[in-house]
């Protein structure tokens, strides 16, 4: 089968269409012929996992450590990018009971990536179900990763209705999702973001935008219950008078220092720290193929690639310039 292979770290040009072996189907597996998968914040990560420090990555170096080590410490020990997709499944094992031959199915591999390929097989227990009927394989495609962390880190905050709610990072892959999806739980949501992205951050239902490179959100006096945010950009001490009292500040990307944090403010004072890790789970896949078919999350897809392109795909999310998301079609 053809995938996008790459045996280096570095720019995309390490990005290869090669021939590889088909997988097969063990007894509880399904063989998916993959129609569409995305570029996220994962890819370009691993694509380029080298050159990550542990200052740069987005976590404490507990983490850093174990994940270079899984990631390949000198070169990639999982040469096939892709950790979501959208297809159709082909074949199925013989202890298979979830699926039929023929399904649609979208899903999430995580780490496990090799989703830029013809072919993938999955277990049946993992994170994998059927499509939602409304969208297509491609918005399909683009839908896990953000949504089903977003999901569930914003339950781990409780997130209620009436809530003013501010999402740091709301064009990215978690936070488009976590502007949609606090708008069904009824909150009033501002989204903080680059330039390019405003108007793809209103489109998405935003109530407020807050251009990063022009505003300092801390300083407009305005106050929140939540303030989520993504990349860990923000901080506690800057943040803790925009939150109201019982106010909460959940990061999805967190250093030691906000573990501290977190500790402390569970003790201590009525505003909360929290840092989550989320499990990416299939019931919270199931969950959000059913919000997708309310028309409560929507794809909103920039540029489509095919799979020879990988390398253009990922050149042009480096490059800062996505209005929404970059699917790669198989
Ligand atoms: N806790 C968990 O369970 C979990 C799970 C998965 C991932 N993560 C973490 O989530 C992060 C990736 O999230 P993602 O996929 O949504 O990333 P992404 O798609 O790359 O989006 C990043 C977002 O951050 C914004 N941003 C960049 N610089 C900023 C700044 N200075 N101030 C405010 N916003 C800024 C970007 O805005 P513009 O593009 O408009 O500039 C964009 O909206 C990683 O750190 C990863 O470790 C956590």
């Amino acid at each position: 089968m053809k995938a996008i292979v790459y045996t280096e770290y570095g720019s995309p040009d390490v990005l290869h269409l090669s021939e590889v072996e088909k997988p097969a189907p063990k007894d509880n597996e399904i063989l998916i012929r993959i129609h569409a998968t995305a570029v996220n914040f994962g890819d370009m990560l691993a694509r380029n996992f080298k050159a990550v420090s542990p200052r740069q990555f987005n976590m404490p170096f507990f983490f850093w450590l174990p994940a270079r080590l899984a990631f390949g410490l000198s070169k990639p020990r999982q040469p096939i990018l892709g950790s979501e997709f959208a297809g159709e499944v082909e074949a199925v094992g013989t202890a298979v009971t979830r699926f039929r031959q023929g399904d649609q199915v979208f899903g999430y591999v995580g780490e496990g990536m090799r989703a830029y390929a013809e072919y993938r097989c999955m277990p049946e227990d993992g994170c994998v179900t059927l499509k939602p009927a409304n969208l297509s394989y491609a918005e399909a495609a683009v839908i896990p990763y953000g949504s089903i962390y977003a999901l569930s880190l914003l339950r781990k905050a409780n997130i209620q209705p009436g809530q003013k709610v501010l999402i740091n990072g709301a064009s990215g892959g978690i936070g488009s999702a976590a502007v949609q999806l606090a708008k069904h739980f009824g909150a009033e949501v501002t989204g903080v973001c680059g330039t390019p992205r405003l108007e793809f951050v209103k489109a998405l239902g935003a109530d407020h935008v807050i251009d990063y490179t022009k505003e300092d959100f801390t300083q407009s006096g305005e106050t929140y219950n939540l303030i989520f945010d993504i990349l860990g950009k923000s901080s506690f001490s800057r943040c803790k008078k925009s939150l109201k009292s019982k106010g909460i500040q959940l990061f999805a990307s967190f250093k030691m220092k906000q573990l501290f944090q977190m500790l402390w403010t569970s003790l201590l004072g009525d505003k909360k720290v929290i840092c989550a890790i989320a499990p990416g789970s299939l019931a919270d896949l199931i969950s959000v193929k059913e919000l997708v078919e309310a028309g409560k999350i929507k794809a909103i897809i920039d540029r489509c690639y095919p799979l020879e392109q990988a390398a253009e795909a990922h050149r042009y999310v480096e490059q800062g310039h996505k209005q929404g998301y970059v699917v790669i079609t198989v």
